[in-house]
Parts: C-alpha cells; sequence; structure tokens
C-alpha cells in the first residue's frame, strides 16, 4: 500500500485553496507586501501558490506543467525582499496556517517548511 501522502493528509486541494485564500486576505491589506503584488492578478497569484503548495506536498504536478520547474529564488528575483518582507509573509501565513486547525503534527510540519522555505527567499540585506 502506498503511504499517504501529505497532500491527502491535510486534506487536499480545498485544503490548500483555503490556506493561500486566507493568506492573500492578509496580504491586500499589507502596506509592506501588497505592493509586490500583481493588483490586477490576484486570482493568478492565488493560483499559482496554490499549485505549487498542492505539487510540494505530493499532490497533482499542475504547477510544474504550468508553470515549469518552480526555481523559486529566481522568480522572486524581481522583488526585494528583506527580512520585514520576509516576516510579514509569514505573519499572514501563519495566520492561515492556525486557521485549517490541522493536527498538531501536520500543522508543526507544514509550518517548519515555511519558515524554512521563507527565510531562504531573503534576497536582500536589511538597510
Ligand atoms: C510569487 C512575494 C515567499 C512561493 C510571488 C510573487 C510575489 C511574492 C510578489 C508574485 C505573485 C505572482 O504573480 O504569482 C513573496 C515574498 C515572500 C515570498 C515577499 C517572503 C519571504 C514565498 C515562499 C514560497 C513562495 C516561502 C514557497 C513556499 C511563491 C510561488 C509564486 C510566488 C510559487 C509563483 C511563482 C510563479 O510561478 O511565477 N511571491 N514570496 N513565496 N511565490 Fe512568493
Amino acid at each position: 500500500e502506498e503511504p499517504q501522502s501529505f497532500y491527502d493528509a491535510v486534506g487536499g486541494e480545498e485544503t490548500f485553496r483555503r490556506l493561500v485564500h486566507r493568506f492573500y486576505e492578509g496580504v491586500v491589506k499589507d502596506p509592506v507586501l501588497w505592493p509586490l503584488y500583481p493588483q490586477d492578478d490576484l486570482a493568478g497569484a492565488e493560483e499559482r501558490l496554490q499549485l505549487f503548495l498542492m505539487q510540494y506536498w505530493g499532490g497533482p504536478s499542475t504547477y510544474s506543467q504550468q508553470r515549469g520547474h518552480p526555481r523559486l529564488r529566481m522568480r522572486h528575483n524581481p522583488f526585494v525582499i528583506r527580512s520585514a518582507e520576509r516576516d510579514a509573509w509569514l505573519k499572514h501565513m501563519h495566520d492561515a496556517v492556525v486557521h485549517l486547525e490541522l493536527p498538531e503534527e501536520l500543522e508543526k510540519r507544514l509550518w517548519d517548511y515555511l519558515v524554512y522555505a521563507a527565510h531562504s527567499m531573503v534576497n536582500a540585506p536589511d538597510a
């Protein structure tokens, strides 16, 4: 028997849709982050992040079919990401993760990854 993927364990597509939707509800109200995002393509941005996370955790590979190799560091090069942007990103993501009300062990695994990934996305020193 195949071991259940993390993707399935947390509830599949619906869980990632809820996570990313809640996250962007915070982003649009954030004066540090929102200016970085495509103002006219919020739905597209939501879909890209949702599909990436689904693929990362063992769900369908639709992200790479549409976007190719993730190369996330490179794709974030156009945006200046210092600790302030990273921490704002993590603040909204934490709110969204907690809102899922996952079992503690699954929540921890998801959150630990997001913290690690956000730290690796910093591409500019603090002024
Ligand atoms: C795209 C900002 C961290 C995954 C974007 C975009 C911005 C952004 C402005 C463009 C929105 C779009 O058009 O899709 C940031 C900031 C971060 C951060 C300020 C702070 C650390 C992360 C992390 C991940 C991630 C930790 C993964 C866990 C993505 C993905 C896309 C994206 C998958 C779409 C890439 C594409 O296919 O074009 N991010 N991001 N980001 N971000 Fe981030």
